[in-house]
């Protein structure tokens, strides 16, 4: 793994020598976000030997390098997910390649159902803590001790002080946030009302497909993570209706000025 993670950072390196000081890796809704940032280079995924390429619909395949205010920034435009057959390693190699190409700060965004029943479609959530254990841990297999250590710790995986900025962030920009636990499971299938119900008694707030697995390789590795979800949609069970992958596209669509203000502000104050 750590010689196929070498072999993609050369790869990349061969084709850019941009510095990123923070990654930012987006999720439904945001796909075109780094269309609208100073752009200075691009690097398609398919570009990159050995990299795991993304089928879903809408999510472009791409690194897109740029600066957002003068914050030199890496972009996944486009992230891969567990249920398109990857293993986790794979899953987790693009957030630990931002890294090694300099990343210290990694912002995370996703669309995600609301298990919360004070949260509505539509709204922000700044992740504050996740449950990964509907997933297998990116850091199976033999440990990379150039990255990080066999046993890191995880008791602040979303950093207190980048939670304050996005507060900041958030009331200077007049956007409502709410906060909470981000519960990973492997979809593709959404939840059923059970696993909603199970996962609130996890503690969770709101429920994904993605996340929690980058979080944690970035962790590992050392670097400083922050997270926001849209809730596009409430969680199987807690809404009568049957949950749709169009709603989910349309909320994030609806709300994508807002959020994306939002990590303009927050990668502007990073
Ligand atoms: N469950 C899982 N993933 C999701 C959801 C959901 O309800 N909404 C958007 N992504």
């Amino acid at each position: 793994m750590y010689d196929k993670l070498m072999k993609c950072l050369s790869s990349v390196k061969e084709k850019t020598s941009f510095k990123p000081k923070a990654a930012l890796i987006l999720g439904s809704g945001l796909g075109d976000y780094a269309d609208g940032i100073q752009v200075e280079q691009t690097v398609d995924y398919t570009e990159i030997e050995g990299f795991p390429v993304s089928t879903v619909k809408g999510h472009k395949g791409r690194f897109v390098f740029g600066y957002v205010a003068d914050t030199p920034v890496v972009i996944m435009q486009g992230r891969v997910h567990y249920y398109e057959g990857y293993q986790m390693s794979d899953v987790v190699l693009p957030t630990r390649l931002m890294g090694l190409l300099g990343a210290e700060k990694l912002i995370l965004t996703n669309a995600a159902g609301g298990i919360n029943e004070s949260f509505q479609p539509g709204d922000f959530m700044m992740i504050t803590d996740h449950v990964a254990t509907g997933v297998p841990s990116p850091l199976i297999g033999p440990n990379m001790d150039k990255l990080g250590p066999r046993f890191p710790d995880m008791s602040e995986v979303y950093s207190r002080r980048l939670q304050d900025v996005i507060r900041e962030c958030a009331k200077k920009c007049q956007i409502a946030l709410k906060e909470g636990t981000y519960v990973q499971f492997t979809g593709p299938a959404y939840e059923t009302p059970a696993e909603v119900r199970l996962a609130r008694t996890w503690g969770g707030d709101a429920v994904g497909m993605s996340t929690a697995c980058e979080a944690v390789a970035a962790r590992h590795m050392g670097l400083e993570v922050c997270g926001i979800s849209c809730i596009t949609n409430m969680a199987a069970g807690i809404s009568k209706v049957q949950l749709d992958h169009k709603e989910v596209q349309e909320t994030a669509d609806r709300v994508a000025k807002s959020f994306k203000e939002l990590v303009t502000e927050v990668v502007t104050n990073i």
